[in-house]
């Protein structure tokens, strides 16, 4: 037998039991006379202790030669601490050992395994399994886990069953670009992996499944972010008969049992915003409400004098800060430094401080005056010893700046609390979107999306106006899940693929199978996805989603530990008919 009691299990009513322990030597401490070992698992450390005076000289000469992370097993018998640890859960006892084995030595690891490591990041990713042992790291795991079995706990008892669905596949349009996979069997073929299991889920539906789910893993060849990983998981969901209110009602009831069950936090009934209006007030079609800061419009007041700078513009607009008029003049330039960084990308920015005394100073008081900036500090719900700040631009450009540095000053200001948790659905998503460069249309969500009723006919007049049965769910400033309500008929996913630029030629050899399918009685249906990290990574108090994954990739998508990508040899290349043009 290896263990009867875990390392973290054993306290002062466990004292004068006789106990076997397994674990690594989290470190030893040696006084001549006496040696004392951290012995830690999964469940904690507990502490042995080797004396000359009560154990005998070659045990003690054995722990003496302990090195870190060694495997071993111990036996003996539980004491009282002389001097106690109150940090510790176990820091009231002692294990005096009698018997000692080294199942397995260690090299010295190349980081310490402690919660302050001193091992950056790519040393850590590529010794993952001992990052691992480090508590962050294996109490996230932990966490994840948790999450997921009561996802499955909630959904099951709502009448949902979980269903595989390949990952062999042909194309699913996310908007990613697809990962493939060469096939031997039929030389020049590809299947792709999923971006996410949309057509199958639909399909179950035909199939009469009518509540499915399933915690799965989906593929993106994508830029990374803090938020991204090319391959990540969805808790993913269809429903059939029904409409988009079943869809909000169920998951938000899913959501409301996650925070209940996994932060013991009680939310009140999720408020509801149009993307228009989430665009319009926070520049952003996730916005984080846990603190104000909402747009304020200015170009009625700030337009048509002589600042030719605004009088340019499509879009002025501006946000107060809390306590900002004591900014000195070198935060300010900073401030203004920032906002012209690349990332965010304006080219100047506008400030108003509204003094304590009622009075404003602003870096445009040669255009404005008083009356004026009382204006702005109005809209924007300034007051006494704010500031605000004013961006001017092209609408959305200037809107996704602004947004950018609220986030920013709510970050500084310490107002994106994470144990506050504020979720919002945004419903009301345009259809499509005009995509920059090609000057094509392609669908917002994703090409099943059904638009609202009643405005399939506008796709042909005003197709920037449609808007879908869509919606998101945003968990403080994160988009935590999205999904849509579907066209489940043949002709109008047919008409959508025209508008989407698909020949009918194109449509059929892509998607025939789903367009086949509804003619055989596809029952109404719509469905969701939440990102698994991105839930699992904010219920936890953070945004990165690495440091809720147990192997992830880097940014460069490159799992380091296993050191995947790589190239594969020539006689693999030849059994699957590919050739590398290098
Ligand atoms: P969508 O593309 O919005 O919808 O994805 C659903 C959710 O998955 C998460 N997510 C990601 N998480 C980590 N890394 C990524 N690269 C990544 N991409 C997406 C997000 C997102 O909200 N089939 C539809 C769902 C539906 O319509 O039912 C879909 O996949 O949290």
């Amino acid at each position: 037998m290896y263990r009867d009691h875990t390392c973290g299990a054993l306290r002062s009513n466990d004292i004068g039991k006789q106990v076997t322990l397994s674990g690594w030597v989290h470190k030893t401490r040696d006084k001549g006379f006496v040696v004392w070992a951290d012995l830690r698992d999964r469940y904690g450390i507990v502490q042995l202790v080797f004396d000359a005076e009560r154990t005998d000289a070659s045990l003690l000469e054995k722990a003496r030669h302990l090195g870190r992370e060694y495997v071993v097993r111990a036996k003996g018998e539980v004491i009282e601490r002389a001097s106690k640890n109150p940090q510790m859960p176990t820091g009231d006892i002692e294990v005096l050992v009698r018997e000692l084995e080294v199942l397995n030595t260690s090299k010295t690891p190349p980081f310490t395994i402690a919660d302050d490591t001193d091992g950056g990041e790519d040393l850590r990713m590529k010794y993952r399994y001992l990052d691992i042992r480090r508590n962050v790291v294996k109490d996230n795991l932990i966490f994840r886990s948790k999450v997921a079995i009561e996802v499955r706990k909630y959904l099951s008892e709502e009448g949902f069953i979980e269903v595989e669905t390949p990952y062999l596949i042909k194309s699913t349009p996310e908007g990613a670009r697809d990962f493939v996979v060469p096939s031997r069997m039929n030389p020049g073929q590809f299947y792709a992996l999923p971006q996410s299991p949309q057509t199958f889920k639909q399909l179950l539906m035909v199939g009469g499944l009518d509540k499915y789910f399933q915690i799965v893993k989906c593929f993106r060849d994508e830029d990374l972010r803090a938020d991204r990983q090319p391959e990540f998981t969805q808790i993913d969901c269809e429903m059939a008969f029904v409409e988009q209110e079943d869809i909000l009602s169920t998951f938000e009831g899913l959501t409301r049992h996650l925070l209940q069950e996994i932060k013991g936090v009680t939310v009140d009934a999720f408020p509801r915003m149009t993307y228009d209006e989430a665009m319009a007030k926070y520049g952003n079609d996730k916005p984080d409400i846990r603190f104000g800061m909402e747009f304020g419009h200015l170009n009625e007041v700030a337009q048509h004098k002589d600042f030719q700078v605004f009088n340019a513009a499509e879009l002025v607009v501006g946000i107060a800060v809390p306590g900002g008029a004591s900014y000195t003049r070198k935060e300010l330039d900073k401030l203004i430094d920032w906002v012209k960084r690349p990332q965010v990308g304006a080219k100047g920015m506008v400030y108003v401080k509204c003094n304590p005394d009622g009075s404003f100073k602003s870096s445009v008081d040669k255009f404005y005056d008083q009356e004026d900036l009382a204006q702005w500090a109005q809209i924007t719900g300034a007051r006494a010893g704010d500031i605000v700040f004013v961006l001017s631009g092209e609408r959305n450009a200037t809107r996704s700046q602004l947004s950018a540095l609220r986030m920013e000053m709510a970050q500084r200001l310490g107002l994106r609390k994470a144990d506050e948790f504020a979720p919002l659905w945004v419903v009301d998503f345009p259809l499509l979107e005009l995509d920059g460069e090609t000057g094509h249309y392609h669908a917002m969500h994703h090409p099943f999306t059904a638009p609202k009723p009643g405005q399939l006919e506008l796709l042909e007049t005003d197709p920037a106006a449609v808007r879908a049965n869509a919606y998101d769910l945003v968990l403080n400033g994160n988009e935590i899940g999205g999904g849509s309500i579907r066209i489940h008929d043949r002709e109008t996913q047919a008409t959508m693929f025209r508008h989407l630029g698909f020949t009918p030629e194109e449509a059929k050899a892509q998607f025939g199978f789903l367009m086949d399918a509804f003619q055989y009685g596809a029952p109404p249906h719509g469905g969701i996805a939440f990102g698994l990290d991105r839930l699992v990574a904010i219920l936890g108090g953070q945004e990165t989603i690495r440091d809720f994954i147990a192997f992830p990739k880097n940014n460069s998508g490159r799992d380091v530990m296993i050191d995947a990508p790589a190239p594969i040899d020539a006689e693999q290349l030849k059994e699957l008919q590919l050739k590398l043009d290098r």
